[in-house]
């Protein structure tokens, strides 16, 4: 790394899955970085070496710069940017009732830090905002001596670490060069593509990029559907499109839609934004409602593997396997398996569940989320008595579970719903479970 960039002192505002995972790793790679969170429990919380979120490898990378005295927690936002030559803003940018990116955090943000900042100093949405936020931001620090950069995040959770530090790419985004040109610095010393462009460009880089994966996922989602219809098998499909590079194979999982604290709200976002600017984006309100339509679609399959109507399912016991919306994370937002779970118990099922995420101690958020869902300390358990499984979450270790027990504990007549098509129709059907996917043969 440069010996300039080395002196460089960071402020990152918000310690959320993106605020802990940036700070973490710019102090990983040698920088000194200063973390600011509102809440003080939490401050205390990564001051004391906890972390509070599910996140590969973080732990160790969050120890190691603390130690080495390159990264601290302390309350609030001035606090973080008081020395900071560059400050990343982290805050939430929430989905607000009419679909557009609520600003109120970063603006928040903004006006706490703009008396603080030192001249020169640069500010940087990290977080996910509309195009044309830079402006925002600018309009609320009144600094003409201080520069505002756009440089989102493509980190998935569960992944952030890696995908941080082996980045396909880095966008930056600047109406000033010399300002870019500094953020640009920061990942000297990672091997990566670094593409600078102007603020808006940047912006709907970002909404682009998780429009199209969520494009993806609602397209083999469809394609599934097809291929129920016509008696094909999406694994084959997809591997017979997957093949072919202009395609690839990621994100052709077939699944129960996609959530998360992002996919949802960056698609009705990208839809608001091109609204807002007198553009009709079909194709993606094409992709949330296809989206919408997956989740009934797995709701149906559950009504119609118990024999009831989806609206009636008093008395039936429901197996549930995975709650978060993804593997490899904690996150409930938004899981596609909390609000099919949701459904179900709206039309009186009584679900028992099991996650690697729930089966210890609660949060007090996930207690709320989780309120009124049996859970299980174990994964076999939620087969008992279980008139329907279903596999909401692709953990590995589900793919591992005993079916012979699976089926002996559940009793005859069972069906899996394998939302993830996680497992293998044959070995299921041979225990003499029933099984239905999605778009399996
Ligand atoms: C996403 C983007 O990948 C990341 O680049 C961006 O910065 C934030 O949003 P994340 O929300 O963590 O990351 O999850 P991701 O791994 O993208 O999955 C999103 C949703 O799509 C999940 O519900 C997942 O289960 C679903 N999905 C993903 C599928 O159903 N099938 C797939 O093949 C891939």
């Amino acid at each position: 790394m440069s010996a300039s960039a080395s002196a460089i002192r960071l402020g990152v505002v918000g310690t959320g899955y993106v605020g802990l995972t940036t700070g973490a790793c710019f102090a990983h790679i040698g920088h000194h970085v200063v973390c600011g969170d509102i809440d003080q429990r939490k401050v205390d919380l990564l001051n004391d070496g906890q972390i509070p979120i599910v996140e590969d490898g973080l732990e160790q990378i969050v120890r190691d710069a603390r130690s080495a005295g390159r990264l601290e927690f302390v309350l609030g936002a001035a606090a973080a940017a008081a020395d900071a030559d560059i400050v990343f803003l982290c805050v939430p940018t929430p989905q607000s009732e009419d679909g557009s990116a609520d600003l109120s955090y970063i603006e928040k943000a903004a006006a706490q830090i703009a008396p603080i900042l030192k001249p020169g100093a640069v500010v940087v949405n990290k977080s996910t905002v509309p195009v044309g936020s830079t402006l925002a931001v600018e309009a609320v620090l009144q600094r003409d001596d201080v520069f505002v950069v756009s440089n989102p995040e493509f980190l998935r959770e569960g992944t952030a670490v890696g995908d941080f530090l082996q980045p396909d790419r880095v966008v930056i985004g600047s109406a000033n060069r010399a300002a870019a040109e500094k953020v640009a610095g920061l990942y000297d010393s990672i091997d990566t593509l670094i593409i600078i462009t102007d603020p808006a460009s940047a912006e709907t880089i970002k909404y682009a990029a998780n429009g199209f994966l969520a494009m993806k996922v609602s397209f083999v989602n469809a394609i599934a559907a097809m291929c129920e219809a016509v008696g094909a098998d999406v694994t084959a499909v997809v591997e017979g499109i997957g093949s072919d590079k202009r395609i690839g194979r990621q994100f052709l999982n077939p699944g129960p839609g996609w959530g998360g604290s992002c996919f949802p709200k960056d698609s009705r976002a990208l839809v608001k934004i091109a609204e807002d600017h007198g553009y009709n984006f079909s194709m993606m309100k094409g992709v949330v409602e296809v989206n919408d339509e997956q989740r009934a679609r797995m709701i149906d399959k559950v009504a119609r593997a118990v024999g009831r109507h989806h609206s009636n399912l008093t008395g039936v016991t429901v197996g549930a396997m995975g709650l978060t919306f993804k593997a490899g994370t904690d996150d409930l937002r938004e899981s596609p398996a909390m609000a099919i779970i949701a459904e179900l118990r709206r039309a009186g099922a009584v679900v028992r569940a099991f996650d690697p995420t729930t089966c210890g101690e609660l949060s007090p958020h996930q207690e709320l989320a989780l309120a009124g869902i049996e859970l299980t300390s174990a994964l076999i358990d939620v087969t008992d008595g279980a008139d329907v499984i279903c596999v909401f979450t692709e953990w590995p270790e589900f793919a591992e579970v005993d079916l012979e027990q699976v089926a002996q504990r559940a009793g005859a007549g069972t069906t899996m719903v394998d939302m993830r098509n996680l497992f293998d129709p044959a070995d299921v059907k041979n225990t003499g479970l029933g099984y239905d996917g999605v778009g399996r043969r």
